[in-house]
């Protein structure tokens, strides 16, 4: 199996997240909703996504609690529709424990290494860590306590994929954002660490999320199947995936 394209519904209006969902849902799995269209449609809009067809749903509310508000919140029943979700690494294992034991097995809980949007500078400043620290270290680090909690798999940018297929192959399931075609400019990009489709894809990453380069192209569709030829250029490295 292909790398595959995992595409953001980031819109607060509904109505124009399932006229997405209508346009692309031959071509794309997997659906995430974010802070954004969760929190203006909460619920429904995930039941509303399935209901117009999105197969499945990645929801990534990026959880970054004590682990018992993460326990509690994750008991919901609305996680039994949801393929994937996410939770920050950076306050350590007790967070991520709580996630995976709240959720049933078809629930992956995905963990949050370094957000795409944070440069190595700002890594250094943020985190007052030492310069000889490096990012992929730390990401390295992350990973490997979100694997030991359980987790199925990990969120970090293309940047560090090579590194982490070192450490862990195809033990966790990698989730690459900052993607970026050649041919797409998004105007005042806030992501930092980016890397191309086709990039992501010969590293082996098992998902790419790709948001405002289809969400902003003038045609989506035709955004999308140009990204999927880019993967599809990729197919004989025959790369090892955790994706059936
Ligand atoms: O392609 P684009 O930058 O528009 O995609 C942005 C989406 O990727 C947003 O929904 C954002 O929440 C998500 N994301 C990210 N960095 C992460 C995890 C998710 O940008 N580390």
């Amino acid at each position: 199996m292909q790398t595959q394209i995992i595409f953001p519904l980031d819109f607060s209006d509904l109505k124009q997240a399932l006229r997405y969902v209508g346009l692309l849902k031959d071509h794309i799995t997997i659906f995430k909703i974010g802070l954004e269209l969760f929190v203006n449609s909460g619920p429904e809009g995930v039941r509303e996504v399935l209901a117009a067809g999105g197969k499945g749903i990645f929801l990534d509310l990026k959880f970054h609690d004590i682990p018992e508000t993460v326990r509690r919140a994750l008991k919901s029943p609305l996680m039994e529709k949801v393929e994937f979700i996410t939770v920050h690494t950076a306050d350590g294992p007790g967070i991520l424990s709580a996630a995976v034991e709240s959720v049933s097995p078809e629930t992956k809980i995905l963990g949050v290494t370094v957000l795409t949007s944070l440069s190595k500078a700002e890594l250094h400043k943020i985190l007052l860590l030492k310069e000889d620290i490096t990012m992929c270290e730390l990401v390295i680090h992350r990973a490997k306590m979100a694997k030991d909690a359980g987790c199925a798999g990990i969120v970090c940018s293309g940047l560090e994929i090579s590194d982490i297929k070192e450490h862990f192959g195809t033990e966790l399931i990698t989730v690459v954002p900052g993607v970026r075609p050649l041919w797409s400019l998004v105007e005042g990009d806030d992501q930092r660490r980016i890397v191309t489709p086709r990039d992501a894809a010969t590293k082996g990453v098992d998902y790419i999320v790709v948001g405002r380069p289809i969400r902003d192209a003038k045609d989506p569709v035709e955004a999308t199947e140009k990204i999927l030829d880019e993967i599809e250029g990729t197919a004989n490295l025959n790369l090892p995936r955790n994706i059936p």
